[in-house]
C-alpha cells in the first residue's frame, strides 16, 4: 500500500448526493476518510480506490499472469457456440481467463484481495443480511486487440432473485496496465445499481447464455444510449469497487497491438453459491498456503453459526490444522 501520513485531500467530480448518468466515475485516494468512500460507492455503484496496491506487486502479479495467459488459448471453446460479430456474446471471443492466479502467486494476489479498505467496504455493503463474506471468483482475464464490446449486464443476474434485491454481490477490479477507453476500460451507468427494474436470468436457459441468446437478452439491459455510459478509466495501482447490480460491460479493445490485463476478484453473501467453487479449486492442501484472512475468505469458514461446516456447525478452517 503506498504509504500517507495523514488522510488525503481529494475533490469529486459530483458533490451531489445522487449519482450524475454518464457522469465520471469517481476515483478516490485509498486513504480517504471511509464513510466518504462509502458514500460514493452506495450512490454511484462503483468507485476507484486510487494507490490501494503498490506497483511493486502489481509488477509481481504481472509477470506471473503473462506466464500462465502464454499457455491460455482464447475462448475458443465456446466459439461454436457464440456469434462474434454480433457484439452478444458475454464471454467474448478475443479474450483469455483463467482462474487459477491465486495458486500460482497467493502471496501477492492475496494483497488485492484482502486489501483492508476494500474489505471494508465489502464488509459495510454486504453484512447487513449476512453474517460473512465469501469471495466467488478470481479471474485472470486479457482481452486482446479486436474484441468486442460485452453487452451491458448486472453480475448479480447469476442469482436470479427478480424484482428490488438486497446487496448479494460486489465485484472488483484490478487493472495490471492502466484502463483506458482504447483498450476495453469497462463501461458502466452510474447509478444503475438502484434502479428498481433489475433483470435477471432465466435460470434454465443455460445455452442461452452461451449463445447470447433468450438468457443473456433478459440479463442485458434495453438503455444502451451511449450518452448513459462512463467509462471506468483507473491508474495502475488503483482497485476499482462495483456493486453486482451495476450494469456495466468490458468496452471494445480498438488498438492494434495493446492488450487489456486485469484481476477480477468476485465477492459475494456468506450464504450464496459462488461462480467458481473455490473449496474444490483450493483443496487444504493448497488453501494452507494462504493468510488466514484469505482462507476464510475462500469458505473455511461458517455463515450463520451453521452454513458450510463439516460435522454439523464445525468450521472448515480444522481441515486447514496439520495436526
Ligand atoms: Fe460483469
Amino acid at each position: 500500500m503506498v504509504q500517507t501520513n495523514a488522510q488525503e485531500r481529494f475533490e469529486l467530480w459530483n458533490k451531489s448526493d445522487i449519482a450524475e448518468i454518464g457522469g465520471r466515475v469517481e476515483q478516490i485516494p485509498v486513504t480517504a476518510p471511509f464513510q466518504e468512500t462509502l458514500r460514493v460507492f452506495k450512490r454511484d455503484g462503483i468507485v476507484v480506490l486510487n494507490d490501494a496496491v503498490s506497483l511493486d506487486v502489481v509488477t509481481g502479479i504481472v509477470d506471473e499472469f503473462n506466464s500462465m495467459m502464454a499457455m491460455t488459448d482464447m475462448e475458443h471453446h465456446f466459439r461454436d457456440k457464440l456469434d462474434s460479430k454480433s457484439g452478444k456474446s458475454i464471454l467474448g471471443v478475443l479474450t483469455k481467463r483463467r482462474s487459477e492466479i491465486l495458486a500460482r502467486s497467493p502471496h501477492l494476489v492475496g494483497q488485492l484481495l484482502t486489501q483492508p479498505r476494500l474489505l471494508e467496504l465489502i464488509n459495510s455493503h454486504l453484512t447487513t443480511y449476512a453474517t460473512s463474506v465469501l469471495i466467488h471468483q478470481v479471474l485472470s482475464v486479457e482481452i486482446n486487440p479486436g474484441e468486442v464490446a460485452q453487452p451491458l449486464h448486472r453480475d448479480n443476474g447469476l442469482w436470479p432473485i427478480p424484482g428490488r434485491r438486497i446487496p448479494l454481490g460486489v465485484a472488483t477490479m484490478t487493472p495490471l496496465e492502466n484502463f483506458v477507453a482504447e483498450t476495453g476500460a469497462t463501461q458502466a451507468i452510474l447509478g444503475s445499481h438502484l434502479w428498481p427494474d433489475a433483470e435477471y436470468i432465466d435460470p434454465k436457459d443455460v445455452e442461452g447464455r452461451l449463445s447470447g441468446g433468450q438468457g443473456w437478452k433478459r440479463y442485458q439491459t434495453p438503455n444502451t444510449d451511449p450518452e448513459a455510459v462512463s467509462v471506468v478509466e483507473a491508474p495502475l495501482g488503483s482497485i476499482v469497487v462495483f456493486d453486482g447490480d451495476l450494469l456495466h460491460g468490458g468496452g471494445a479493445n480498438t488498438t492494434e497491438n495493446v492488450v487489456r490485463k486485469s484481476i477480477i476478484g468476485g465477492y459475494c453473501l456468506g450464504w450464496l453459491r459462488g461462480e467458481v467453487n473455490q473449496q474444490l479449486m483450493w483443496p487444504p492442501e493448497v488453501a494452507r498456503n494462504f493468510s488466514p484472512e484469505l482462507q476464510k475468505l475462500i469458505g473455511y469458514s461458517i455463515e450463520g453459526g451453521l452454513l458450510g461446516g463439516i460435522q454439523l456447525g464445525e468450521d472448515p478452517i480444522s481441515l486447514l490444522q496439520t495436526s
